[in-house]
């Protein structure tokens, strides 16, 4: 690790790299290289923050952290955080403007999973906000009337995608049950910056005008992102009072003035008149949304408990299996760059994913059997099958202990790539690991009161049925689709360690495991575990990270017999670590988070 040096500004104690620090005697030189204009309105803390993300270390802080994918939003928790709010107080807040700055990847149009570790109790709960499917949808929601699956892009633009959104509901669970801090206090900032404009930063900015075709088609969408026929550009102040106004309402009613009312009434409205593509979300089923406890599913990791979001997500079992065969292996002696070690996360991967497949679904419609692949037992016989030189030449689901009369068939369409992830401690050692998404860049492309709605129910199998059997994640009436997201928490002897989850579609799961690989196994700190290359196996072929060192391993891991591709692998990992010396975070560079504490 390269020395640091520890600044203190405002109080805060944030850690620099040295080399930022020789630049200049004040820090402006070093981080006006990296920092863009977007975010020159920042604090010192959190530019600070930025450059130490930049330089590839990690952030320490004594008593909380938060890590999201945007600055502003993080400054906003970290305001709630000092002033002594909970974790869940944060979430709150963070939410609020992340739906504002970052509207392409979460929003109260959307839905999340939130995993909570209570410092009182020692207890650790997971809440469901995941969209629900309207009451009138049936498993042939994305069919032609021939029963052909739609093509993907016709399904997500307009109506017909949009489930119930969940996240205010589960922004107003958590907080009623953990949060401290006054509701409508916790929106205020998000309603001053809606109305007095924030700078479009260089993310949001590309992907406004790499989807022109998209967000232009509805009028609403097109007003606000590409207002006079020309999309947003990088540090434009964009105003959005409609969402104020939205936000306003919530504090004023709580969620209900979001599922009931003349809100709920322009989100019908809006999906059911999207020309071209109509959807079937009606009044009664925003009025009927609950958010849903579930139970949590932890493993055993080496010594570690592994917890994460059950089914309707995937993201906890495919994990659970993946570390779980994994730990038949002696993976923290073998090396982190060399092909083999990566020829046996691949292959532990694509068994997980052809189980996932098969099995997982919304567990209050199909029989999950998250015991049965979950157990030692069988995850060790999986494992079996990893005892070779080379890539698997096949890969099946197996057969975990279940009634195999409730067998299902498999779905294998991978969710695609919008979502956020939220990492909060709290000065009181509650610990919050949130995902959040309205599905694709932008959801379904409608634009109502200040906010997107989601595409979420793409989520579920077009088809569905194959070989004469349902598919377990076909859609159907009130159904939440499965999901990939992997909010996680990692306990040791009872108390938190790690706090992590990424957004980024099926690769969601290998971003994770793969970060508490590099950090638990191979003693990586956490900036460093986020860095590290992707190659991330799902499916079948072998993608690795492109102009990065994992280009290296193309080669070897083609004469394993794995087909292998270079592509784009856009993590958003936020991750904070908690030690016997205090809070240490990292956030992704491949997109525009920070971690910032105190
Ligand atoms: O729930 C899921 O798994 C997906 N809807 C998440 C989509 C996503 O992460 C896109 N990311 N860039």
């Amino acid at each position: 690790m390269r020395s640091m040096l520890i600044v203190a500004t405002l109080g805060s104690a944030v850690a620099l790299p040295v080399a930022a620090q020789q630049a200049s005697d004040v820090l402006e030189p070093e981080i006006a290289v990296a920092l863009p204009d977007a975010f020159s309105g920042l604090s010192e803390p959190a530019r600070a923050a930025w450059a130490a993300r930049e330089a590839g270390q990690p952030v320490q802080a004594e008593r909380w952290m938060v890590a999201a994918a945007n600055p502003m939003a993080v400054e906003v928790g970290a305001e709630v955080l000092r002033a002594g709010g909970s974790a869940a107080d944060a979430m709150v807040a963070v939410q609020a403007v992340l739906g504002l700055v970052e509207p392409q990847s979460s929003g109260l149009g959307g839905g999340a999973f939130l995993v909570w570790y209570d410092a009182a109790t020692g207890e650790v709960t997971t809440l469901d906000g995941r969209e629900t499917a309207p009451m009138a949808a049936t498993p042939r929601l994305f069919q032609t009337e021939e029963g052909e699956p739609l093509p993907f892009w016709d399904a997500v633009v307009g109506g017909l995608s949009v489930g119930t959104p969940g996240t205010p509901a589960l922004m107003e669970a958590a907080h009623r049950r953990w949060g401290q801090a006054n509701w409508a206090d916790l929106l205020a900032p998000a309603i001053r910056l809606a109305e007095m404009g924030f700078a479009v930063s260089p993310r949001l900015a590309g992907q406004i005008a790499g989807d022109e075709e998209r967000l232009t088609r509805y009028p609403a969408t097109a007003a606000y992102f590409w207002p006079d026929g020309a999309p947003l550009e990088v540090g434009a102040l964009r105003r959005n009072p409609d969402y104020a106004e939205t936000l306003r309402i919530l504090a004023a009613e709580g969620a209900a003035g979001f599922y009931r009312g003349p809100v709920a009434e322009d989100i019908v409205a809006a999906v059911r008149s999207a020309e071209g593509n109509p959807g079937l979300l009606s009044l009664d089923d925003l009025a009927r949304y609950r958010v849903v406890e579930r139970p949590p599913v932890c493993i055993d990791y080496r010594g570690a408990e592994v917890c994460g979001m059950g089914p309707p997500s995937s993201g906890a079992i495919t994990i659970a299996q993946i570390l779980g065969k994994l730990a038949q292996f002696d993976l923290p002696a073998m090396d982190p760059d060399a092909p083999d070690t990566w020829r046996l996360i691949g292959d532990a991967t694509r068994l997980a994913f052809a189980d996932r497949g098969r099995y997982i679904a919304d567990s209050d419609f199909v029989p999950v059997p998250v015991q049965g692949m979950t157990a030692p037992g069988y995850l060790a016989s999986r494992a079996e099958l990893l005892g070779r030189d080379d890539a698997l030449p096949e890969v099946a689901p197996g057969l975990p202990e279940f009634d195999h009369a409730l067998m299902r068939a498999s779905d294998t369409d991978p969710e695609r790539p919008a979502t956020s992830h939220i990492s909060i401690v709290d000065a009181a050692g509650n610990a919050l690991s949130m995902t959040t998404t309205i599905e694709s860049g932008f959801g379904a492309r409608l634009f109502v009161r200040g906010f997107l709605l989601n595409n979420e129910l793409t989520d579920f199998s077009f088809r569905s049925h194959a070989d004469g059997w349902p598919i377990a994640n076909r859609a159907e009436p009130g159904k939440r689709p499965r999901s990939s997201m992997s909010p996680t928490i990692v306990l040791r002897d009872g108390a938190p360690v790690v706090v992590t989850g990424s957004p980024g579609g099926a690769p969601i799961i290998s971003y994770t495991a793969n970060s508490l690989i590099a950090h638990l196994d191979w003693g990586l700190d956490v900036q460093t575990a986020i860095d590290r290359p992707h190659l991330v196996n799902a499916f079948g072929t072998y993608i690795l990270e492109e102009g990065t060192a994992a280009e290296a391993l193309a080669e070897p891991l083609e004469a394993m017999g794995f087909t292998v591709r270079l592509g784009a692998r856009t993590s958003g990992l936020q991750m904070i670590a908690i030690g016997p010396d205090g809070l240490s975070g990292g956030a992704d560079r491949r997109r525009e988070g920070i971690a910032l504490g105190e």
